[in-house]
């Protein structure tokens, strides 16, 4: 099936585009009145995400507000570790909770062989029938975690200041955790490819911890195993290419490294200044960013103003994903998003 909006595919692949794509990180969720709504319907997150047409609704929630170039799963990225049998919840306040976090070898046996397309086969549905409705309009995203970022929930139990306990782990038992994120590794590319073949146009791997680890520890721990998994993946299905884009969060002292890891896109974080990246990776790879989540809360001039400003370092040049350079926050307004939206669509500028 051909895309009718392929912008995102283009953009990803540095190709021209008339205008530049817009899609937001965790533009479904709970700051979308109609999302809270649906999720009354289900006693807890994880429910939800595995009850496909809920997950579907959801995903399309956010393109009937707003003229999105992308959809982007309805998931989350510890759907892996709950199918190796890890016991999950989901506060509305702590996030994610893990009640007996792996601390030492044998808790490395407790871990359930993962068989993707039974136990994860609500995600592969999910993304079927996401794909059906879309028909073509515009791509689906799919996603997983970096297994390094799998890894912290897994050792931690939960979101956490310092991260203690993963980071010692990494001078104390670094076996023990490669064994862990091979694991990991392996699974993540046996989902992935399944995404793609049900039906995903672009993925993207989600390393939101990778920036806590030191130097040499990122490239060890983090980078490697993303590397691994894009070795493997199917970069293209049905004779269309499938882009990967890598979100490290913090990345600043590796973007050269992760530039050259084989992705096609680099998400980038509002913490750094666009241009400067464009300077530095622009002519590798595409980017994608980096407004901060925050800017939403703003008036509606002052969104458009940054908005013209990040489309504006771009000039012509291809391989610009106009995006946040992290999540929106559950209490946005939707009015901000409207307006950044909106911004992109109405800039204008010599492409
Ligand atoms: O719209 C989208 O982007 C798709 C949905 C999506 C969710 N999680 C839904 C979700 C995606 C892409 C994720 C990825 C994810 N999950 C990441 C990587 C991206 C990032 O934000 O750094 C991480 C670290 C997680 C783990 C996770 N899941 C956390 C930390 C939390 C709680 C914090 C929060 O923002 O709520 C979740 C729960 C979660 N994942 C919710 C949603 C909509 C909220 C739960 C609810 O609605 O009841």
């Amino acid at each position: 099936m051909t895309l009718e909006n392929d912008r995102m595919i283009r953009a990803l692949l540095r190709q021209p585009v008339d205008r530049r794509p817009v899609w937001l990180m965790r533009q479904a969720g709970r700051y979308l009145p109609e999302y809270l709504a649906l999720r009354q319907r289900v006693p807890n997150f994880m429910t939800f995400c595995k009850t496909p047409d809920l997950v579907c609704t959801a995903t399309l929630q956010p393109l009937s507000r707003f003229p999105l170039d992308a959809a982007i799963l309805f998931s989350d990225i510890l759907t892996i570790p709950d199918a190796m049998g890890m016991s999950l919840r989901f506060d509305p306040e702590k996030g994610p909770l893990i009640n007996d976090p792996i601390r030492q070898e044998c808790d490395l046996q407790r871990l359930k062989p993962v068989k993707v397309l039974k136990d994860l086969a609500y995600v592969i549905d999910a993304i079927r029938l996401v794909t059906k409705e879309l028909d073509g309009q515009v791509p689906l995203i799919g996603f997983a975690g970096s297994p390094w970022t799998m890894a912290v929930y897994m050792v931690e139990g939960q979101s956490s200041k310092m991260f203690t306990q993963i980071r010692t782990m990494t001078y104390q038992s670094p076996q023990l955790l490669h064994t862990l994120l091979t694991r990991l590794a392996v699974v993540t590319v046996e989902y992935l490819n399944a995404q793609i073949v049900a039906g995903a146009k672009i993925v993207m791997l989600f390393d939101t911890w990778g920036g806590l680890l030191s130097y040499g520890e990122y490239l060890e721990f983090s980078l490697h195993y993303m590397r691994f998994i894009m070795q493997r993946l199917h970069r293209s299905f049905n004779g269309q290419p499938v882009p990967v884009i890598l979100f490290t969060k913090n990345a600043a002292p590796w973007l050269s490294q992760i530039a050259a890891s084989g992705c096609d896109a680099v998400g980038i974080d509002a913490s750094l200044n666009m241009l400067t990246v464009k300077q530095q990776i622009g002519s590798q790879v595409a980017l994608q960013g980096n407004l901060d989540p925050f800017l939403l809360f703003a008036k509606p001039e002052i969104i458009q103003q940054r908005v013209g400003e990040l489309l504006d370092c771009f000039g012509s040049a291809p391989g610009l994903v106009v995006n946040l350079g992290h999540g929106v926050d559950r209490h946005t307004p939707v009015e901000g998003v409207a307006a950044m939206v909106e911004a992109v669509h109405q800039h204008r500028c010599s492409l």
